[in-house]
């Protein structure tokens, strides 16, 4: 990792390779992942493993995880400032998630938001599913992480973290696991999908950061809104412009509500205007991840330089951890 002159904190963040990426992904972590890469040691990983709680086809699975790391540097991680891997390349958080689920109450698990809310969506419940937050937990843990960068929707996973690795601690000394933070950035906590819910893969009202500008304008004129005519004054708090706010310079989301508010103004007008917002913005990365998509030999050897780090550092933490839990022939 190229020396930066201040490295503030040890960061670590995941994502989930199960599908394409969205704006709710971008603004809520994938962002603040990037921004941070400057200025602290960091360290961000595609959770194939994680993802075999809902993928099962193969095929599906390396491709959406490679096309997670092509994303990642599309949207500007840097290989020279920070670290990107495949969870699977560091084979050890399986055996460090062992080891936390001997310290985990059953109860914390069976009181998961997110193990509820994906059996009450058709996933099936699986121990994997059920245990997903100690296998995270050893994600985090396993690399002295400092702070997490996450969505809200995470929160309670981080406490789960800290949780485990207190009580981890508590039993085989104060020393042995670092105490992890949370990272959520309250402004764009929550991205709204078309619909005005939370957006998410799950409910089918994703924006995906990547796709035609044909797709992305189909989808932007699904957004819900009131009956509202053309002439009519309209709520300025809407979905359009919660999007919009994410995208463009304030001054520009002030004339928008403005304009709702004077009336003689459409919803439909709104949406193109934040169709070409959204599609300006991403246009560098979508030149850039079309590079990369012709060179995924360099996708490779990012992965592989990261894995390397990772493994470094992971290596480090586990020998620490066997020996503090007995799990060690020699002192
Ligand atoms: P999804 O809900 O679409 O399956 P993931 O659970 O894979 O998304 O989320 C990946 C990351 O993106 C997490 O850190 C999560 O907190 C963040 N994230 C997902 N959806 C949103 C959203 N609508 N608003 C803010 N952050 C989000
Ligand atoms: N659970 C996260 C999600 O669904 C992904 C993830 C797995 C993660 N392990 C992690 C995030 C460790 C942060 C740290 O989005």
């Amino acid at each position: 990792v190229k020396k930066k002159n201040v490295i503030n904190h040890r960061i670590l963040s995941g994502i989930q390779p199960s599908g394409a990426l969205h704006i709710g992904n971008y603004f809520g972590a994938i962002r603040q992942h990037i921004e941070l890469q400057q200025k602290n040691e960091c360290y961000y990983f595609v959770a194939n493993y994680h993802a075999m709680t809902t993928i099962k086809d193969p095929g599906q699975l390396r491709e959406n995880s490679m096309l997670v790391a092509v994303d990642y540097l599309a949207l500007g991680f840097s290989p020279d400032c920070a670290s990107l891997f495949l969870q699977t390349d560091v084979r050890e958080v399986a055996e460090l998630a062992w080891i936390l689920s001997t310290v985990i109450p059953l109860g914390m698990l069976e009181r998961a938001h997110s193990y509820k809310d994906k059996i009450a969506k058709g996933i099936a419940p699986s121990h994997g599913l059920f245990a997903y937050p100690v296998l995270m937990a050893a994600d985090i843990l396993i690399y002295d992480s400092e702070y997490v960068p996450v969505g809200k929707d995470q929160k309670q996973h981080l406490e789960m973290t800290r949780d485990m690795a207190l009580k981890l601690n508590a039993l085989y000394g104060d020393e042995v696991l670092v105490i992890p933070k949370d990272l959520i950035l309250d402004e764009v906590a929550v991205v709204p999908g078309v619909d005005g819910q939370k957006m998410s893969k799950s409910y089918d009202n994703t924006i995906e950061i990547f796709q035609s500008f044909k797709q992305t304008k189909s989808k932007l004129m699904r957004i819900v809104t009131d009956s509202k005519g053309l002439e009519d004054p309209k709520d300025p708090d809407n979905t359009i412009v919660h999007l919009y706010k994410l995208f463009a310079d304030p001054k520009d989301v002030e004339a928008m509500r403005e304009k709702l508010l004077a009336g003689g103004y459409g919803y439909g007008h709104a949406k193109k205007e934040l169709l070409d917002t959204v599609w300006a913005y991403f246009e560098p990365h979508r030149n850039r991840r079309e590079e990369l998509l012709k060179n995924l030999d360099f996708v490779e050897d990012v992965l592989r330089k990261g894995a390397l780090q990772a493994r470094e550092k992971a290596e480090t933490v586990m020998q620490r951890v066997r020996k503090a839990c007995g799990l060690q022939r020699f002192v």
